[in-house]
């Protein structure tokens, strides 16, 4: 049981931010993980169409025989968490509950940014579960779908793309923030870009960091944490181009050889 793998999805290579923290938080573990290339942004889709596709690539990452799923995903995670928990009965993560918590708890006066797709902004998920635990905090959200488009182009380490971080969070020069949420995976390919034109004394929060925390927590409480010493390399499918998918995943990830697969989605 305990050595069945771990399964995580995402739009496209977002969720690699959460699967290198993954290595480094769960090294004995097998990992599995699906981008839904094919299909992204999610971020401008209507929330029930993202549910769908987010059911559709659990049930391909449940017939790999996961012990727990995670949405490294936070547009994913706003439209459909709540209904795959109902569903499974293997634990089901997000990325929106752990980011909210260290927020909370690292922000210097409660005055709290949050930077994602306009579908995860407009769904409230982050005021939501903020609120919950700080009700006096302030939140400041902003859409920034531009952000995911050049990353999902390889251009994280473009100058172009600096100027277009630059110029995107000029918006917290009159909504000022202490700490800013990166609430869309994607977003820590662009953390030097964000740190320079947040400046320093702005604290950056990576959801995907705190959510590898809440995971092997969980694994760790549910006994479901692989003691066998037997592990699979990780596993990576997406559902759009291969050859693109591996160029970014092996420089993220910083890793020579990479098993990517393509899988076929109805677009
Ligand atoms: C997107 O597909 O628009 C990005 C998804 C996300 O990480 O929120």
């Amino acid at each position: 049981m305990t050595s069945q793998p771990i399964g995580f999805l995402d739009s496209g290579v977002g969720g690699l931010t959460v699967i290198k923290e993954a290595l480094k938080q769960l090294p004995n573990e097998s990992i599995v993980f699906l981008g839904d290339q094919a299909r992204l942004p999610y971020g401008p889709r209507p929330t029930e169409e993202v549910a769908h596709f987010v059911q559709q690539i659990a049930g391909f990452l449940l017939d790999q025989d996961i012990k727990a799923l995670v949405l490294a995903c936070n547009t994913a995670t706003a439209a459909a968490l709540p209904i795959l928990q109902a569903k499974l009965s293997i634990p089901v993560v997000g990325v929106i509950d752990s980011g909210s918590q260290t927020a909370v708890k690292v922000s210097s006066g409660q005055h709290i940014g949050v930077i994602a797709t306009e579908g995860t902004i407009k769904s409230h998920a982050y005021q939501r579960a903020i609120s919950n635990i700080a009700p006096n905090a302030s939140i400041e959200g902003l859409a920034c779908p531009e952000f995911v488009t050049v990353v999902e182009a390889g251009q994280y380490h473009d100058p172009s793309t600096r100027e277009l971080v630059a110029d995107q969070l000029q918006y917290f020069k009159s909504h000022p923030v202490d700490t800013l949420i990166l609430g869309c995976t994607h977003f820590p390919l662009l953390t030097n870009a964000i740190r320079l034109a947040m400046g320093a004394d702005v604290t950056l929060v990576d959801s995907g960091v705190e959510t590898v925390r809440v995971v092997k927590q969980l694994l760790t409480d549910q006994n479901l944490l692989n003691t066998s010493g037997h592990f699979e390399q990780p596993k990576f499918y997406t559902t759009g181009d291969v050859a693109g998918f591996s160029a970014i995943a092996k420089d993220w990830l910083q890793l020579a050889q990479l098993d990517v697969s393509h899988v076929p989605v109805e677009e």
